[in-house]
């Protein structure tokens, strides 16, 4: 701890019920199990700051290998903005992703937080957007698909990083496939329904994954995280009544001197894993 009562150490899973504050407090649809994912896949790269004794800012990473790392849950309790905490944050989780030499760091930035990042050294890519459904009569049949396989390769392809563990970890809630085609997932959400991420050769099978997911999830709103980069997307979402609720900046930051492009293929990407996973 600081002479100025201020301690950064790693964020646990028994600090969660003061991470779900701040999250309530900034709107956001994560729920106890996300954090809990987020520390157990990687435990060195959650951050806490600490002060008055509790944690009042939090933020997190997720290194997909030696690729990318991914930020996410910058947050900091409103009664304690504006004083550097979540500056001093991302600085441990750039010190984190350097320290294993990741080729590059990105995140999806808010209006709030986007100020730091660019302050940080971070650039726009491209816009990425939140829709959402609102609950609606249930259709009467679903759509017939696979239990989920994890196709690596096409997911490599998508996302140009392997992102194994977190796809596995996700998996353990809604996971289903369409075989040589593509997959989607689900989870829950403390205010609404996640769908993702989904990952699809074609549109075609985009729209039966998500109708897949539309039928069994009628009665809840749905939240769909999707990349402007993919027009097919965006003009799904629109066919099956999706309304934009948020809009972000997707952003970047090379970690180090060598990085090549990833060369992602965002035309495959039909929904995001998250804003915390990319
Ligand atoms: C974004 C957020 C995390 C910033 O937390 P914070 O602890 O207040 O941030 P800091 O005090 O470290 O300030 C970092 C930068 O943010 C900007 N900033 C902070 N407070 C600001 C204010 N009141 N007005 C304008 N810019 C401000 C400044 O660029 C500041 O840079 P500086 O250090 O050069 O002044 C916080 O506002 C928050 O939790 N917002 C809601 C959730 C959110 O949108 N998170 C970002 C997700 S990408």
């Amino acid at each position: 701890m600081e002479a100025s009562g201020v301690l950064i150490r790693r964020l646990r899973a028994e600090d969660i019920p003061q991470a779900m504050r701040l999250k309530d407090a900034a709107g956001w649809n994560q729920t106890d199990q996300d954090w809990l994912n987020l520390i157990e896949l990687e435990p060195e790269g959650c951050f806490a700051l600490e002060t008055d004794g509790q944690v009042v800012s939090t933020t997190t990473v997720v290194c997909y290998g030696r690729d990318l790392a991914w930020i996410g849950m910058v947050l900091t309790a409103p009664e304690y903005r504006g004083r550097g905490f979540a500056r001093r944050l991302m600085q441990e989780a750039l010190a984190y992703a350097r320290a294993r030499e990741v080729a590059w760091i990105k995140l999806d930035a808010t209006d709030m937080g986007r100020p730091l990042y660019q302050s940080l050294g971070f650039q726009d890519e491209q816009i990425v957007e939140r829709w959402a459904l609102e609950p609606r009569q249930a259709p009467t049949c679903a759509p017939e698909v696979s239990p989920f396989v994890l196709d690596e390769e096409l997911d490599r392809l998508a996302f140009g990083a392997s992102r194994r563990a977190v796809l596995e970890r996700l998996a353990r809630w809604e996971a289903v496939s369409l075989p040589g085609c593509g997959y989607a997932m689900g989870r829950p959400g403390s205010q609404a329904f996640y769908f993702g991420p989904c990952v699809c050769r074609t549109v075609d099978s985009a729209r039966r994954l998500l109708e897949y997911f539309l039928a069994r999830h009628a009665a809840e709103t749905i939240f769909w995280d999707l990349l402007h980069s993919n027009p097919a997307a965006l003009e799904l979402a629109r066919r099956f009544g999706f309304q934009p609720r948020r809009r972000l900046v997707r952003m970047s930051l090379r970690g180090r001197e060598d990085a090549q492009p990833l060369g992602n293929r965002d035309e495959l990407v039909y929904a995001l894993a998250g804003f915390e996973y990319g």
